[in-house]
């Protein structure tokens, strides 16, 4: 089979460690194998976050961390340049949150929270699982070390699509939601690129970092430029990263440690 082009980026949040980069180098493979099977783009960057979900080292899906009262709730999130945005946040008991934010994104609805989400996600047939710590065993929220949201950011040559899923701040009140599912926050996906951070999640919304970043593609920089601006709208106390795909490349970069892979197929 002719290989289609893609270029396809993904990540393992900010504060994940580089040693784990086998599995965004998994997540890109899934991509490409979907993309290959002709199941659409935002599709196959679905299923790269599906791989990093079910990876258990990152924070989303299986690997996410627990709030104050012990329990799991997570914030997923899908956007394309053909102007679908689908997210569900503090949604809980679901294996794969990335694929009720793209059910949302096939909806009249763009965000779907709490009970509601997850009463959506399992009528559309999504695969549940039980994710709780002993009560109370939550990290302090203060001293949180990372958030590690994981992303994924592809280009096919027609659409951009950017992805994001996680299990928010560690020991953070139940409830609360961070940038993932808020558009032009954690993501944004235009006619000129897709962007995708991670990182602290109340800074990164507070400086609606995926469209401001977006906009700097519109202007014309280079991709490693425009990653090197946006690390810089944050000082180094506030975990950030952020992968993004434009007509002339991709990039990404990190305040911290970070696992991520790209690759470009012809
Ligand atoms: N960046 C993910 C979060 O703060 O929830």
């Amino acid at each position: 089979m002719k290989t289609k082009k893609l270029s396809v980026i993904a990540h393992g949040g900010a504060g994940s460690s580089n040693e784990h980069s086998d599995g965004t180098e998994k997540a890109v493979q899934a991509c490409y194998e979907a993309n290959q099977n002709n199941s659409g783009l935002l599709h196959a960057v679905a299923q790269a976050v599906v791989v990093l979900e079910d990876d258990g080292r990152y924070n989303a899906g299986k690997g996410s961390h627990a709030r104050e009262n012990g329990k799991v709730e997570h914030d997923a999130a899908v956007m394309d340049s053909e102007g679908r945005f689908g997210a569900v946040a503090a949604m809980e008991g679901f294996k794969n949150p990335i694929q009720a934010a793209k059910a949302v994104s096939e909806t009249k609805y763009q965000i779907l929270a709490g009970d509601g989400a997850a009463k959506f996600a399992g009528d559309q047939g999504l695969e549940p699982t039980q994710l709780q710590t002993v009560p109370g065993s939550g990290k302090d929220f203060s001293t949180s070390p990372t958030t590690d949201t994981v992303g994924c950011v592809a280009f096919d040559g027609t659409t951009f699509v950017a992805a994001l899923s996680t299990g928010g701040m560690a020991g953070a009140h139940y409830g609360r939601v961070g940038d993932v599912p808020i558009i032009g926050s954690g993501l944004y996906a235009g006619s000129d690129g897709a962007v995708a951070a991670t990182g602290d999640g109340e800074s990164i919304m507070m400086k609606i970092t995926a469209y401001r970043t977006y906009k700097l593609i519109e202007k014309g920089g280079s991709p490693q430029a425009i990653v090197d601006e946006a690390i810089s709208w944050f000082p180094l106390t506030d975990a950030f990263g952020v992968i993004l795909v434009t007509r002339k490349g991709s990039a990404g970069g990190s305040n911290r440690s970070m696992a991520w892979s790209s690759r470009e197929y012809a």
